[in-house]
């Protein structure tokens, strides 16, 4: 890549965080920003832009409300469509937000073609899938925001119970209330966390993960967090700008993989400049194979809802 631009759908708590978070980056020439609300997203081009002058980040933003001018983006990440209020699982979105990606999503390839497309909407598996859908990519060019968060989430919780150690979380699985987290795993500097942790303590730990973005939703009442999603996404554009071939849990569609064929999960990849390179299948325990199978299984039952309804 030479001259490097991301794009982002949808300006609301997350898109806007991960601008700000990207462009304090310094690793992309361009941030275009896309919304339909037209005076607050320059608003937020502005105070962005004039928030990192002061460490002279070469990074510019600049925002549109025109499918024509949101161009030649090297990275799409798409934020846009509703967030679930205190009573609603993520799923409790499907129709409303697939609606919207798909006719983003439409219009965004026409003026992208080339681009790699980042799902952050919820519920996000399905998301990624409608994505896939409509813009025709392949499978490598379009991938979902979560792992990093549900991971990120559950080291939370762990550094919360034992203090500050080198803790590296892996959540597989659908970003849903059946997301897997993988308990051998999970390091705590180096060890394994079922020989760190007993087994009601790994328990509560998992119910927190699960949890965490419902707390969040409650505590908030108006939407849902934020800025650990843009950190995660900002992981991913990192990666990608920066070709770094760095494995991360992100949701791709699987071929074959893990036994499962034409469903999106949440899998270790391998993501560099063509996004993503490697799907790395993990061993799993038998009780980890049957939660994987029932969180595939859940995306599944989604991706038949969104079908039969179109
Ligand atoms: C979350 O878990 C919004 O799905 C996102 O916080």
């Amino acid at each position: 890549m030479s001259y490097k631009r991301v794009g982002i759908v949808g300006v609301g708590n997350v898109g806007s965080s991960i601008a700000y978070n990207l462009a304090f980056q310094d690793i992309c020439d361009e941030i275009l920003l896309k919304d339909i609300r037209e005076d607050f997203t320059k608003a937020v081009a502005l105070d962005i832009s004039q928030a990192i002058s002061s460490i002279n980040s070469k990074t510019t933003i600049k925002a549109t409300c025109s499918d024509e001018e949101f161009k030649d983006c090297d990275i799409v990440v798409i934020t846009a469509g509703i967030a679930r209020k205190p009573n609603m699982s993520r799923d409790d979105l499907l129709f409303t937000n697939a609606k919207i990606m798909n006719s983003i999503v439409q219009n965004v390839v026409k003026y992208n073609k080339d681009s790699i497309l980042i799902i952050v909407s919820n519920p996000l598996d399905a998301m990624v899938y409608c994505a896939l859908k409509a813009s025709n990519f392949p499978r490598n060019r379009v991938l979902g925001m979560a792992g990093i968060l549900d991971s990120s989430r559950m080291s939370y919780f762990i550094k919360k119970k034992i203090g500050y150690k080198k803790i590296e979380a892996m959540v597989l699985g659908g970003h849903g209330d059946d997301m897997v987290p993988l308990i051998k795993h999970t390091k705590v500097d180096g060890i394994p966390l079922d020989e760190v942790l007993n087994e009601n303590e790994i328990e509560d730990i998992i119910e927190k993960t699960k949890n965490g973005g419902i707390e969040i939703v409650k505590l908030l009442q108006t939407g849902s967090a934020y800025f650990a999603p843009a950190q995660a996404t900002v992981l991913m554009l990192e990666a990608i700008l920066e070709d770094k071939k760095t494995a991360y849990p992100c949701a791709v569609n699987l071929e074959g993989e893990y036994g499962y064929k034409d469903v999106v999960t949440g899998v270790p990849i391998v993501l560099g400049e063509k996004g993503v390179l490697q799907i790395i299948e993990m061993e799993l325990s038998s009780k980890e194979k049957k939660e994987f199978a029932n969180s595939v299984n859940s995306v599944k039952t989604l991706i038949k809802k969104l079908e039969e309804n179109i």
